[in-house]
Protein backbone atom coordinates (compact mmCIF):
# COMPACT_ATOMS: atom_id res chain seq x y z
CA UNK A 1 0.00 0.00 0.00
CA UNK A 2 1.12 3.52 -0.20
CA UNK A 3 0.32 6.51 1.28
CA UNK A 4 -1.81 9.18 -1.03
CA UNK A 5 0.06 12.11 -0.58
CA UNK A 6 -0.25 15.51 -2.48
CA UNK A 7 2.89 16.66 -2.85
CA UNK A 8 3.99 18.22 -6.24
CA UNK A 9 6.81 16.56 -8.85
CA UNK A 10 10.03 17.96 -9.15
CA UNK A 11 10.30 21.41 -9.93
CA UNK A 12 12.96 21.50 -12.86
CA UNK A 13 12.70 25.03 -14.19
CA UNK A 14 15.85 27.37 -13.91
CA UNK A 15 17.77 24.31 -12.36
CA UNK A 16 20.62 23.19 -14.75
CA UNK A 17 20.76 19.22 -15.26
CA UNK A 18 23.09 19.17 -12.24
CA UNK A 19 21.46 21.07 -9.96
CA UNK A 20 18.18 18.71 -10.57
CA UNK A 21 20.52 15.27 -10.32
CA UNK A 22 21.57 16.92 -7.02
CA UNK A 23 17.96 17.33 -5.84
CA UNK A 24 16.30 14.34 -6.56
CA UNK A 25 19.29 12.28 -5.68
CA UNK A 26 18.89 13.72 -1.92
CA UNK A 27 15.11 13.12 -2.25
CA UNK A 28 15.34 9.35 -3.44
CA UNK A 29 17.71 8.89 -0.83
CA UNK A 30 14.97 9.71 2.13
CA UNK A 31 12.40 7.68 0.11
CA UNK A 32 10.37 10.79 -2.15
CA UNK A 33 10.64 11.07 -5.37
CA UNK A 34 10.01 15.09 -4.69
CA UNK A 35 12.70 18.05 -4.47
CA UNK A 36 13.67 18.50 -0.68
CA UNK A 37 12.05 21.77 -0.64
CA UNK A 38 8.57 20.35 -1.84
CA UNK A 39 8.51 17.56 0.18
CA UNK A 40 9.24 19.25 3.17
CA UNK A 41 5.41 20.64 3.03
CA UNK A 42 4.16 17.24 1.91
CA UNK A 43 3.53 15.79 5.84
CA UNK A 44 0.84 18.68 6.25
CA UNK A 45 -1.25 17.37 3.55
CA UNK A 46 -0.94 13.88 3.97
CA UNK A 47 -4.84 12.21 3.76
CA UNK A 48 -5.12 8.40 3.63
CA UNK A 49 -3.83 5.49 1.98
CA UNK A 50 -5.08 4.19 -0.58
CA UNK A 51 -4.37 1.19 -3.10
CA UNK A 52 -3.04 -1.44 -4.10
CA UNK A 53 -6.27 -1.47 -6.02
CA UNK A 54 -7.04 0.85 -8.40
CA UNK A 55 -8.71 4.06 -6.74
CA UNK A 56 -11.21 6.98 -7.89
CA UNK A 57 -9.37 10.30 -8.46
CA UNK A 58 -9.61 13.27 -10.52
CA UNK A 59 -7.30 15.31 -12.28
CA UNK A 60 -7.42 18.76 -13.37
CA UNK A 61 -6.21 18.39 -17.35
CA UNK A 62 -6.19 21.16 -19.36
CA UNK A 63 -8.61 23.12 -17.65
CA UNK A 64 -11.01 20.37 -16.93
CA UNK A 65 -11.94 17.94 -14.63
CA UNK A 66 -10.90 14.49 -15.34
CA UNK A 67 -12.48 11.35 -13.35
CA UNK A 68 -10.34 8.05 -13.62
CA UNK A 69 -9.88 4.71 -11.83
CA UNK A 70 -5.69 4.52 -10.71
CA UNK A 71 -3.72 2.04 -9.04
CA UNK A 72 -1.46 4.20 -7.01
CA UNK A 73 1.38 2.72 -8.78
CA UNK A 74 1.03 4.33 -12.05
CA UNK A 75 2.52 7.67 -13.18
CA UNK A 76 0.89 10.39 -14.26
CA UNK A 77 2.39 9.96 -17.22
CA UNK A 78 0.86 6.50 -17.84
CA UNK A 79 -2.49 7.93 -16.83
CA UNK A 80 -2.35 10.31 -18.96
CA UNK A 81 -1.61 8.47 -22.09
CA UNK A 82 -3.19 5.11 -21.81
CA UNK A 83 -6.72 6.68 -19.76
CA UNK A 84 -6.82 10.43 -21.07
CA UNK A 85 -5.47 9.62 -24.58
CA UNK A 86 -3.34 12.55 -23.97
CA UNK A 87 -0.53 11.09 -26.22
CA UNK A 88 1.50 14.40 -26.88
CA UNK A 89 3.45 13.92 -23.85
CA UNK A 90 6.20 11.03 -24.77
CA UNK A 91 7.53 7.93 -22.88
CA UNK A 92 10.80 7.37 -23.61
CA UNK A 93 13.28 6.85 -20.40
CA UNK A 94 10.46 6.67 -17.59
CA UNK A 95 12.97 7.34 -15.00
CA UNK A 96 13.49 11.08 -15.18
CA UNK A 97 16.46 11.88 -16.96
CA UNK A 98 15.12 13.24 -20.78
CA UNK A 99 12.23 15.30 -20.79
CA UNK A 100 10.33 13.96 -23.16
CA UNK A 101 7.19 12.91 -20.81
CA UNK A 102 7.46 17.10 -19.69
CA UNK A 103 3.92 18.50 -18.45
CA UNK A 104 3.41 21.99 -16.76
CA UNK A 105 2.08 21.56 -12.82
CA UNK A 106 0.86 24.63 -11.08
CA UNK A 107 3.36 26.62 -13.37
CA UNK A 108 6.28 24.69 -13.06
CA UNK A 109 7.56 21.65 -15.68
CA UNK A 110 7.85 18.51 -14.27
CA UNK A 111 8.96 14.79 -15.43
CA UNK A 112 5.23 13.48 -15.71
CA UNK A 113 7.24 10.04 -15.31
CA UNK A 114 8.24 10.70 -12.10
CA UNK A 115 5.02 11.68 -10.77
CA UNK A 116 2.41 9.38 -9.45
CA UNK A 117 -1.00 10.53 -11.28
CA UNK A 118 -2.22 10.52 -7.12
CA UNK A 119 0.11 12.79 -6.40
CA UNK A 120 -1.36 15.23 -9.38
CA UNK A 121 -4.59 15.40 -7.74
CA UNK A 122 -5.23 18.58 -6.78
CA UNK A 123 -2.99 20.38 -9.20
CA UNK A 124 -3.30 21.99 -12.24
CA UNK A 125 -1.86 19.99 -15.41
CA UNK A 126 -1.27 21.03 -18.63
CA UNK A 127 0.07 19.31 -21.37
CA UNK A 128 1.20 20.11 -24.94
CA UNK A 129 -2.06 19.58 -26.29
CA UNK A 130 -3.64 22.55 -24.62
CA UNK A 131 -0.63 24.84 -26.47
CA UNK A 132 -1.94 25.04 -29.88
CA UNK A 133 -3.04 23.03 -32.70
CA UNK A 134 -1.82 22.05 -36.28
CA UNK A 135 -4.27 25.32 -37.34
CA UNK A 136 -3.07 27.81 -34.65
CA UNK A 137 0.52 27.04 -33.72
CA UNK A 138 1.98 28.20 -30.11
CA UNK A 139 4.64 31.04 -30.44
CA UNK A 140 6.93 28.31 -29.48
CA UNK A 141 5.55 25.69 -31.65
CA UNK A 142 6.29 28.04 -34.57
CA UNK A 143 9.40 29.01 -33.83
CA UNK A 144 10.64 25.30 -33.50
CA UNK A 145 9.06 24.93 -37.37
CA UNK A 146 10.77 28.13 -38.82
CA UNK A 147 14.67 27.05 -36.65
CA UNK A 148 14.24 23.53 -37.88
CA UNK A 149 14.60 22.24 -34.36
CA UNK A 150 13.75 19.15 -34.52
CA UNK A 151 14.39 15.64 -36.59
CA UNK A 152 13.02 12.58 -35.43
CA UNK A 153 10.41 15.01 -32.81
CA UNK A 154 10.10 12.59 -30.21
CA UNK A 155 11.83 14.81 -27.51
CA UNK A 156 9.78 17.95 -29.21
CA UNK A 157 6.73 18.15 -26.79
CA UNK A 158 8.54 18.25 -24.18
CA UNK A 159 11.11 20.24 -25.10
CA UNK A 160 7.98 22.93 -26.11
CA UNK A 161 6.34 22.12 -23.07
CA UNK A 162 9.77 23.37 -21.13
CA UNK A 163 10.24 26.08 -23.48
CA UNK A 164 7.04 27.36 -22.49
CA UNK A 165 7.05 26.94 -19.27
CA UNK A 166 10.20 28.74 -18.95
CA UNK A 167 9.58 31.82 -21.47
CA UNK A 168 6.81 32.48 -18.99
CA UNK A 169 9.12 32.58 -15.97
CA UNK A 170 11.83 34.41 -18.23
CA UNK A 171 10.24 36.64 -20.74
CA UNK A 172 13.61 38.03 -21.90
CA UNK A 173 16.00 35.75 -21.55
CA UNK A 174 20.21 35.67 -22.55
CA UNK A 175 21.37 32.74 -24.73
CA UNK A 176 23.20 31.48 -20.78
CA UNK A 177 20.12 31.54 -19.64
CA UNK A 178 17.91 29.55 -22.02
CA UNK A 179 20.72 27.05 -21.88
CA UNK A 180 20.57 26.61 -18.28
CA UNK A 181 16.89 26.71 -18.62
CA UNK A 182 16.44 24.05 -20.77
CA UNK A 183 18.73 21.55 -19.05
CA UNK A 184 16.84 19.09 -18.16
CA UNK A 185 15.70 18.14 -21.78
CA UNK A 186 17.80 15.61 -23.53
CA UNK A 187 17.60 15.88 -27.07
CA UNK A 188 19.40 12.47 -28.83
CA UNK A 189 19.78 14.26 -32.61
CA UNK A 190 21.08 16.89 -31.29
CA UNK A 191 18.91 19.85 -32.45
CA UNK A 192 19.88 21.99 -29.38
CA UNK A 193 20.93 24.84 -31.54
CA UNK A 194 18.02 24.91 -33.79
CA UNK A 195 16.06 24.73 -30.07
CA UNK A 196 18.00 27.79 -28.45
CA UNK A 197 17.21 30.14 -31.64
CA UNK A 198 14.03 29.03 -31.55
CA UNK A 199 13.36 30.09 -27.96
CA UNK A 200 14.87 33.59 -28.34
CA UNK A 201 12.69 33.90 -31.32
CA UNK A 202 9.36 32.94 -29.32
CA UNK A 203 10.39 35.08 -26.40
CA UNK A 204 10.36 38.52 -29.29
CA UNK A 205 7.04 36.97 -30.54
CA UNK A 206 5.75 36.87 -27.24
CA UNK A 207 7.01 39.71 -25.96
CA UNK A 208 5.61 41.96 -29.24
CA UNK A 209 1.76 40.16 -28.00
CA UNK A 210 2.33 41.42 -24.18
CA UNK A 211 3.46 44.74 -25.12
CA UNK A 212 0.66 44.67 -27.83
CA UNK A 213 -2.23 43.52 -25.63
S1 LIG B 1 10.24 9.81 -20.10
FE1 LIG B 1 10.05 11.08 -18.35
S2 LIG B 1 12.00 12.02 -18.16
FE2 LIG B 1 12.24 10.60 -19.81
S1 LIG C 1 14.60 15.57 -32.48
FE1 LIG C 1 15.08 13.46 -32.21
S2 LIG C 1 15.43 13.29 -30.07
FE2 LIG C 1 15.19 15.40 -30.39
Amino acid sequence: MRKKKNSPAPPREGLSRRDFLKGTSLAVSSGLLVAPEVAAAAPEHAAGVVGPEAAPITLRVNGQSQSLKVEPRVTLLDALRTQLNLTGAKKVCDRGVCGACTVIMDGRPVYACNVLAIEAEGHSIETIESLGSAENLHPVMAAFVDHDAQQCGFCTPGFVVACKAFLDKHPDPTQAEVEHGLGGNLCRCGTYAGIREAVLEAAKTLKGGRANG
